[in-house]
């Protein structure tokens, strides 16, 4: 399926009995090497971990479903490597930091960041054939406070990105990074699929119904006002206007995108702020069925970012009973509802789910472009050309 809309009639009097067995768009949706989605995401460059993350004890992380070791050597270089020592396999988990790179706990074989063996002490001469061998490793950089990996093809890797909303800064402004997955609705690591919680950023009409009834006016007064909503294709995603008529008189337009890769551009409504974006959220996918947020804001005050967590009837996601959970749902509680992947044969997509269908559709023509030897939409070989600036934004009018 495409992401357009479903025409199909329920069967009979719709009784449930008549259900097929459920199927979802694999393409879309799972992100290992080799399948079509996981090819595209890994043209780009992803927010791996905080840069206090890459430190001299070997850190796991899991990205795109691939089990990795990050870690900085004693002369401050970040390096992610594949967890396995290329010797006899035993994990990097266990590795020792020191000023050229990493050594395996097992046989001492010392690997630089990026992956070269610079020793293998049980060998005659310390390994006369250590070049022969690469532990092998993927490219990080360090910006805005985030550790970027890139684990696409070498010879495809683009230039990380700057961005406009993290590097104008006003008079007391810097910027912070938080990895407490601001936007998620409360959970630090979702149960479910990344395109899930990628989708909610195009579908402005849940804001009125799920933050503005269900969960008690969670956000300011004005969000819960249904919107006048246009959606429209920007130069890397999908963009959705949003004008609510405020009582007081005047118009409230806010400007959300979703970017390609995974990128929430999504003004905080808790900041009670007009102006250009703050924040910039990477959605991250973990795995097949669960995601994680990387954020980098500008804030006037450290940990301002993280203080930016949804509130459920006065109270965090992590303080609800049980009961409060269903009385009260959020955004964890509508995506991880969903299903650890969703049911797309199930869907019904009508004209409110346009933004949905419209990223669906970007997402597919990438594919086809990647498929196709090219490179996806966003992407730039040159510093110049990878200065980013957005439209997303808060505005009385
Ligand atoms: S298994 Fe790592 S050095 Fe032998
Ligand atoms: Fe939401």
């Amino acid at each position: 399926m495409d992401g357009r809309q479903t025409s199909a009639r329920p069967a009979g009097d719709g009784s449930a009995y008549h259900l097929k067995a459920p199927t979802y768009n694999a393409r879309l949706t799972e992100v290992g090497r080799g399948t079509p989605m996981g090819e595209l995401l890994r043209r780009y460059w992803h927010p791996i971990g905080l840069v206090k993350d890459a430190a001299a004890t070997p850190r796991p992380v899991k990205v795109l479903g691939e089990e990795l070791i990050l870690f900085r050597d004693g002369a401050g270089r970040p390096g992610l490597v594949y967890p396995r020592c290329c010797h006899r396999g035993t994990t990097l988990y266990y590795g020792k930091i020191e000023d050229r790179g990493i050594r395996c706990c097992y046989h001492g074989w010392l690997f630089d960041v990026e992956g070269r063996c610079l020793e293998q002490p049980c060998e005659p001469d310390g390994g006369r054939q250590r070049d022969r061998v690469r532990q092998p490793w993927y490219p990080v950089q360090e910006r805005y406070g985030l550790v970027f990996a890139y684990m696409g093809p070498p010879e495809r890797r683009p230039v990380l990105p700057r961005y406009d909303c993290l590097e104008v800064l006003e008079d007391g402004e810097f910027v912070e990074a938080d990895d407490s997955s601001i936007g998620t609705g409360g959970v630090v690591i979702a149960a479910c699929n990344w395109l899930q919680h990628f989708e909610n950023v195009v579908d402005p009409y849940h804001v009125p119904i799920l933050h503005g009834s269900f969960s008690g006016a969670q956000f300011v007064e004005q969000m819960a006002a249904m919107p006048k909503v246009k959606f429209e294709y920007g130069p890397r995603g999908v963009k959705s206007t949003q004008l609510r008529g405020l009582l007081e008189g005047g118009t409230f337009r806010r400007i959300t995108e979703a970017v390609l890769p995974t990128l929430r551009i999504v003004p905080n409504p808790q900041v009670g702020r007009y102006g250009m974006v703050e924040s910039i959220g990477w959605t991250l996918p973990i795995d097949d069925t669960h995601y994680r947020i990387y954020a980098a804001g500008r804030v006037r005050e450290a940990g301002a970012l993280g203080k930016m967590k949804s509130r459920y009837n006065g109270k965090t996601w992590d303080e609800l009973t049980p009961e409060e959970h269903q009385r009260f749902p959020g955004d964890v509680e509508a995506q991880t509802g969903q299903g650890p992947i969703t049911f797309h044969s199930e869907e019904h997509l009508v004209s409110s789910d346009q933004g949905v269908s419209m990223l669906r559709i970007l997402f597919q023509k990438q594919l086809e472009v990647i498929a196709a030897g090219g490179d996806p939409v966003g992407v730039a070989f040159d510093e110049k050309d990878a200065y980013v600036k957005f439209d997303a934004g808060q505005y009385l009018e």
